[in-house]
């Protein structure tokens, strides 16, 4: 139920947590931004209170602070940030949270195109996360697909399916997270395994970008049911 719990979006400072903190707080969500530095997650929870014409509860924490408050901590940070975010929040992490990662280990990491990847040497940047983090956290992985730049328009729908990878009883809430996105749709996938696939998707909707000249691609799951 919205409001009853709080999420920690770890680098909500950055595009992509920003928009998701911002369609969250606007769906009655408390949302608590994480950064490395305070002032800069005050900042950011401030502008969002501002586009959403000072309703929502949002504040801004340093990110291990926004962990210990948090029932459900987002990680959106770039690949090479993940493992060092995680390793600075560990102490702060407590068994039953949700951890729902939505890092994608693109080769532009290491200097490379946004186009290709690079593999982590546990499949994929989820799968990395859930060693870095206490056993009793329930790890996911999801939004790996969504655009930033739709998520920041609020008279946009969100093209896109969300596949959610990982722990099964954390998936409920991530599809209650899902459903405050307009347009976007839960799509169960399985073991966080299958986050390296869902992770290399993201690459490909980069490549169509530039190819077809468009703001954002996305991806829709069809011959299932609606979620
Ligand atoms: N942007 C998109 O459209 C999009 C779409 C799908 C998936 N993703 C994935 O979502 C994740 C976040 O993307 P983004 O575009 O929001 O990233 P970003 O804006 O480049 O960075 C997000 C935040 O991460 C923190 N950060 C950056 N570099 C860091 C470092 N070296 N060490 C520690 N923290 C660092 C910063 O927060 P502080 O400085 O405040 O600590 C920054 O504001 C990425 O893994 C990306 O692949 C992005």
């Amino acid at each position: 139920m919205a409001g009853a719990r709080t999420i920690a979006v770890l680098g909500g400072t950055g595009d992509q947590g920003y928009g998701l903190a911002l369609r969250w707080v606007k769906a009655g969500e408390h949302v608590l931004i994480g950064s490395r530095v305070a002032e800069r997650a005050e900042e950011a929870a401030r502008n969002i209170r501002e586009a959403l014409g000072g309703q929502g509860t949002i504040e801004g924490r340093e990110n291990p602070a926004a962990v210990a408050e948090a029932d459900i901590v987002v990680v959106s940070v770039p690949f090479s940030a993940q493992a060092t975010t995680l390793k600075t929040c560990r102490d702060s992490f407590r068994e039953g949270q949700i951890l729902c990662d939505l890092t994608v280990a693109l080769a532009s990491n290491i200097g490379g195109p946004a186009t290709r990847m690079i593999i982590p040497p546990q499949g994929s940047a989820a799968e990395q996360a859930a060693d870095l983090v206490p056993k009793g956290v329930k790890v996911v992985s999801a939004f790996q697909n969504v655009s930033a730049e739709a998520l920041a328009n609020l008279d946009e729908e969100i093209e896109c399916d969300v596949i959610v990878c990982g722990a099964n009883d954390a998936k409920p809430v991530i599809r209650d997270l899902i459903h405050h996105l307009p347009g976007a749709r839960y799509v169960d996938g399985g073991p966080l395994y299958n986050s390296r696939i869902v992770e290399s998707i993201t690459a490909l909707l980069i490549g169509f970008n530039i190819r077809y000249k468009v703001p954002h691609s996305g991806i829709r799951i069809t011959g299932i049911p609606a979620a």
